[in-house]
């Protein structure tokens, strides 16, 4: 199975409890690069459950969504850096100057350190939010708009990549090329439910559309095999890929 591939399959470790999250780790590591740790998990056990992930030789998107001011999130960024994340994330909603000052201090930091600079994602506008939301909030532009925007003020920030719905993946490739990072959650394989997601993607399709990394969660957790249902998927990206 080819590596880059798995390095492409996120598993959002939703759970609440130290031992599920090891269990999964441990269950999953062989077709899964990446465990997703969330504000629920994190918020519950701490850097801890960072370390157990990296220690069982697997890595972490560490998905907090940090936006605050620019010194703060910059502070919180070079934190998720020396935990060891190979991802975290921040709101582009944040500004330039939010990402540029955390581009800056995390690069400083990994250069004095000797470490690889984490993936810096930012997530445009949140799928839960939709023209409503923008204009409750004052925002008098459509969410497609909105998410051009951010990820192009992204990238001129210094970010490599966004979080966006597989939906949006072929606008934000087209206008922000190859090596921009997209990664997509709300991706479905044929052989799982739907759940709660309302605008899924094949893994293959969300692939085709651009996005470079899929975080998939009940899919492989509800599978009666997890393991091979993340092999299933694998199986899948590395045809795209290829394709
Ligand atoms: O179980 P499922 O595959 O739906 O999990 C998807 C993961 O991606 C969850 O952790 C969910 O919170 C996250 N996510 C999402 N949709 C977004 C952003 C994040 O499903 N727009």
């Amino acid at each position: 199975m080819n590596n880059s591939a798995k390095e492409r399959l996120i598993f959002a470790l939703d759970v609440d409890d130290f031992h599920q999250a090891q269990h999964w780790v441990k269950t999953l590591k062989d077709n899964v690069g990446v465990f997703k740790i969330g504000k629920q998990l994190f918020t519950r056990c701490g850097p801890e459950v960072v370390r157990m992930v990296i220690d069982q030789g697997a890595e972490v998107f560490l998905d907090l969504k940090y936006h605050d001011i620019p010194n703060t999130v910059a502070k919180a960024a070079v934190e998720a850096t020396r935990l060891g994340v190979r991802i975290f994330n921040v709101h582009a909603l944040g500004g330039a100057e939010m990402m540029r000052t955390a581009v800056d201090q995390v690069g400083a930091y990994c250069h004095e350190v000797g470490c690889s600079r984490p993936q810096m994602l930012a997530v445009t506008i949140l799928t839960s939010s939709d023209l409503a939301t923008l204009t409750e909030i004052g925002i008098e532009r459509s969410v497609d708009e909105m998410v051009v925007r951010l990820a192009r003020l992204a990238q001129a920030s210094g970010f490599d990549g966004v979080v966006a719905s597989p939906k949006e993946a072929a606008l934000i490739h087209a206008v922000c090329g190859e090596g921009f990072a997209i990664v997509t959650p709300g991706v479905r394989p044929a052989f799982a439910a739907a759940d709660d997601q309302k605008r899924i993607m094949t893994p293959a399709d969300a692939i085709a559309a651009g996005a470079t990394a899929l975080v998939i969660g009940r899919p492989i957790s509800a599978a009666a095999d997890p393991l091979a249902a993340a092999g299933q998927i694998l199986a899948e990206i590395s045809r795209a890929l290829e394709g």
